[in-house]
C-alpha cells in the first residue's frame, strides 16, 4: 500500500462548473438554486453523486430509493453536496433478451453521466446481478473517487418450512414438476414464499457475488456484501458510506488506487471460498479492462485453485444470505483467506485501510455456515478453467456446484443448434438421449444469442428426470445463472456464432471432460475438425440496427470479458468545454 493523500483544501471539477461569476458559472449554479440548495453548498466542497440504479422493474433494487438518502444524510454529516443521480438500471429478472446485453449500454451511459457531469465522486448504489460491474466499469473507465453501497439480499425464503433460495429453487421446483414429483399448484403456491422482502437474491447467486466482489476488490466497506436489505444495519452502512465518500474525494483515493492486481486476485481468491457465481469470471474481466490490469482466465484457474470452499449457502451448499450476515460474513471468509497466506494483506481499500487490518479481529459466529477449512463443501473451489480443441480459449466450470463424478466424463454428443432448438426437442420422448450423453447448446454467447443469456444450465430432459437423475454435463458458450447449479460447462470461447469449434459439434461426436487435468476435448481427427470449420457459416442474423447492432459489432469474447472493443481502458474525467 503506497497510498498518499492528496493535499486538502484544493480546487475540485465540480468548481468549474459552480464556483466563480462567470455567465456560465451563474447558469450552472442558479439553476441548481432552483431546488432550493443553500448558496454555501457551492463553496467547494465534494459534490458527490449518487448513482442510484433504482426501478420498479428491477425490482432487487426497488428499494434504494431509501438507501439513498441514508448517503444523503453521510454525505452532507461529512461536509460534502450529495446530488442523487438516476442511472440506467438493468434487472436480472426482467430485462429481455438478458440482462447481459445491456451491462455494457448501462456502463457506457454512467461513464458519461460521471464524466459529462459536476461530480467530484460517485456512491454506486446497486445491488441486482448487472447493477454493480456496470457501474463498477464505469467507475474505473473515469477513475473518479467511487464507493459501492448495495442494496443487500433478501431474507430467507421458506416453503412448507423450508428453505427456498431465490432462482436456485426455482430451477429445482422446475425440474421437479418436469419430473412428477411436484403439482403446478405447489408450484405457485411456493413461488409466494422465494421473495418476502426488498432486497437481491438472497442465495450466493450474482448479486450476493458482485457485492462480495466489490467488497474483496476493496470498493466497497468492510461488512457490505451480506447484511439483509431490510436489516436497519443497511441503512447505517449507507449512512457510513456517505461519510467515507466525502473523504475519500479529499484525499483523492481513485479505483485506479484500489482496482490493482493484487486486488483482483483477492477477489479471485474469495469468489472460490464463498462459491461464487462464474458470472464473477466475465464481471472481473471486463472491471480489470477497464482499468488496464492484465488480468485472464489464466488468474482465474492459478488463484482459484487451492482455495477450499467454506462458505455453506444455496446453490453449492445450504443455508441462505441472512446466516452468512449473522455468521459474520464477508469479512470472516477474508480474515480466513489471510491466515491461510491467501490474501494480498497489504491491499488498499476505500476505507484507507489494508484488506487485512480490517478484518483481523472479526469473529466466525457460525461454523456451520463458514466451515472450517477441513469440513470444506470442496477443497478446490475456485472457478475451473478448461481448454481444448473445443474451446481453445477457455471455458469454465463451478466445481462446488457440479457433481464430482461427472468432473472427468466421455459421453456422446446431444447437439441443439440454438436455445429455441433445444426448447423444442428437450421434451420430445423420442429425443435420442440418456444420463451418459453431453448436452451442447450453441449459439447462446455474447454474440450469438444476442447478450450471453443465463441458459448453460439447461434442463435435463424428463425421461432422464424421471429415473431420479438431476445432473448431466452440459456444454454451451452460455452463462448459467449464480443461482444455479450442475456440471455446467460455460462460456465456451471462441463462441459458436464468432466460428469456434463449438459451432460445429454434431449429434453423436464424442466428448471428454477432464476437469483434473483441465481438458475439454471434441473426439475426432483435427483434419476432421479443420474441414467442418471452412464449411461453417454463421446461422443467427445480424440486428440491423440500434444498440443491438452496436452491441454485434464491438461486444468481445467470454473469455476477456465481453466488454465492447471501444469502452475497454481508462478515459479519466477531463471536465471538458463549456457549451454556453
Ligand atoms: Fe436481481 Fe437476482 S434477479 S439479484
Amino acid at each position: 500500500m503506497t497510498f498518499k493523500p492528496a493535499a486538502w483544501p484544493r480546487k475540485l471539477r465540480s468548481q468549474t462548473w459552480f464556483g466563480g461569476t462567470s455567465k456560465d458559472n451563474i447558469y450552472h449554479r442558479g439553476w441548481m438554486k432552483n431546488q432550493g440548495f443553500p448558496p454555501d453548498l457551492f463553496d467547494g466542497r465534494p459534490v458527490i453523486g449518487i448513482l442510484n440504479t433504482w426501478s420498479e422493474l428491477t425490482p432487487c433494487n426497488a428499494h434504494l430509493n431509501d438507501l439513498a438518502q441514508r448517503v444523503k444524510h453521510g454525505i452532507y454529516e461529512a461536509g460534502g453536496f450529495p446530488v442523487e443521480v438516476p442511472v440506467f438500471s438493468a434487472s436480472e429478472s426482467a430485462f429481455r433478451p438478458t440482462a447481459m446485453m445491456f451491462r455494457n449500454l448501462a456502463a457506457m451511459a454512467v461513464e458519461e453521466q460521471m464524466r459529462g457531469q459536476p461530480m467530484d465522486g460517485c456512491v454506486l448504489l446497486v445491488g441486482c446481478d448487472k447493477t454493480t460491474p456496470s457501474l463498477l466499469m464505469a467507475a474505473a473507465s473515469t477513475d473518479l473517487p467511487s464507493i459501492v453501497v448495495t442494496g443487500g439480499p433478501m431474507l430467507n425464503g421458506y416453503y412448507k418450512n423450508e428453505r427456498v433460495g431465490s432462482g436456485t429453487h426455482l430451477w429445482k421446483f422446475s425440474e421437479a414438476v418436469k419430473a412428477g414429483t411436484m403439482t403446478k399448484e405447489e408450484f405457485v403456491e411456493a413461488e409466494a414464499s422465494m421473495s418476502r422482502s426488498p432486497g437481491s437474491c438472497n442465495t450466493m447467486g450474482t448479486a450476493s457475488t458482485m457485492a462480495s466482489m466489490a467488497e474483496a476488490l476493496g470498493m466497497a466497506l468492510s461488512g457490505n456484501a451480506a447484511i439483509p436489505a431490510v436489516d436497519s444495519r443497511r441503512r447505517v452502512m449507507a449512512q457510513l458510506t456517505g461519510r467515507r465518500i466525502v473523504q475519500m474525494v479529499k484525499d483523492d483515493l481513485k479505483p485506479s488506487d484500489i482496482l490493482t492486481k493484487q486486488a483482483f486476485e483477492n477477489a479471485i481468491r474469495t469468489n472460490a471460498a464463498i462459491g461464487g457465481s462464474t458470472n464473477a469470471v466475465i464481471h472481473l474481466l471486463a472491471i480489470a479492462g477497464r482499468v488496464g490490469i492484465d488480468l485472464t482466465l489464466e488468474d482465474w484457474d492459478r488463484c482459484g485453485r487451492d482455495v477450499p470452499t467454506i462458505v455453506n449457502l444455496l446453490p453449492s451448499g445450504k443455508y441462505l444470505m441472512e446466516e452468512f450476515f449473522y455468521a459474520g460474513g464477508l469479512p470472516v471468509v477474508i480474515k480466513r483467506l489471510g491466515e491461510a497466506g491467501l490474501l494480498h494483506r497489504d491491499a488498499l481499500t476505500v476505507s484507507g485501510e489494508t484488506a487485512w487490518d480490517q478484518v483481523k479481529d472479526v469473529q466466525n459466529h457460525n461454523e456451520d455456515v463458514i466451515l472450517p477449512a477441513a469440513k470444506a463443501l470442496t477443497q478446490s473451489g475456485g472457478v475451473v478453467v478448461v481448454k481444448g480443441n473445443l474451446a481453445p480459449k477457455g471455458a469454465v466450470l463451478k466445481p462446488s456446484a457440479a457433481t464430482p463424478a461427472l468432473m472427468t466424463h466421455r459421453g456422446r454428443a446431444v447437439v441443439f443448434e440454438d436455445i429455441d432448438d433445444y426448447k423444442a426437442k428437450i421434451n420430445d420422448e423420442a429425443l435420442d438421449i440418456d444420463e451418459t450423453c453431453v448436452m451442447v447448446l450453441k449459439n447462446c454467447g455474447p454474440k450469438g444469442y444476442p447478450g450471453m443469456a443465463e441458459v448453460g444450465n439447461m434442463g435435463l430432459p424428463p425421461k432422464v428426470l424421471r429415473k431420479g437423475i438431476t445432473d448431466m454435463v452440459r456444454i454451451s458458450d452460455a452463462r448459467m445463472s449464480g443461482t444455479a447449479y450442475g456440471t455446467v460447462v460455460l462460456h465456451t470461447s471462441p463462441e459458436a456464432d464468432a466460428g469456434g469449434p463449438l459451432a460445429v459439434v454434431q449429434n453423436g461426436d464424442m466428448i471428454e471432460l477432464d476437469v483434473p487435468n483441465r481438458r475439454l476435448h471434441l473426439d475426432i481427427s483435427d483434419a476432421e475438425l479443420a474441414a467442418r470449420l471452412a464449411k461453417w457459416s454463421s446461422r443467427v442474423t445480424p440486428p440491423a440496427s440500434g444498440y443491438a447492432l452496436l452491441h454485434h459489432q464491438h461486444v468481445q469474447g467470454a473469455d476477456t470479458g465481453a466488454d465492447l472493443d471501444f469502452l475497454k481502458g481508462c478515459r479519466g474525467n477531463p471536465v471538458g468545454k463549456d457549451s454556453h
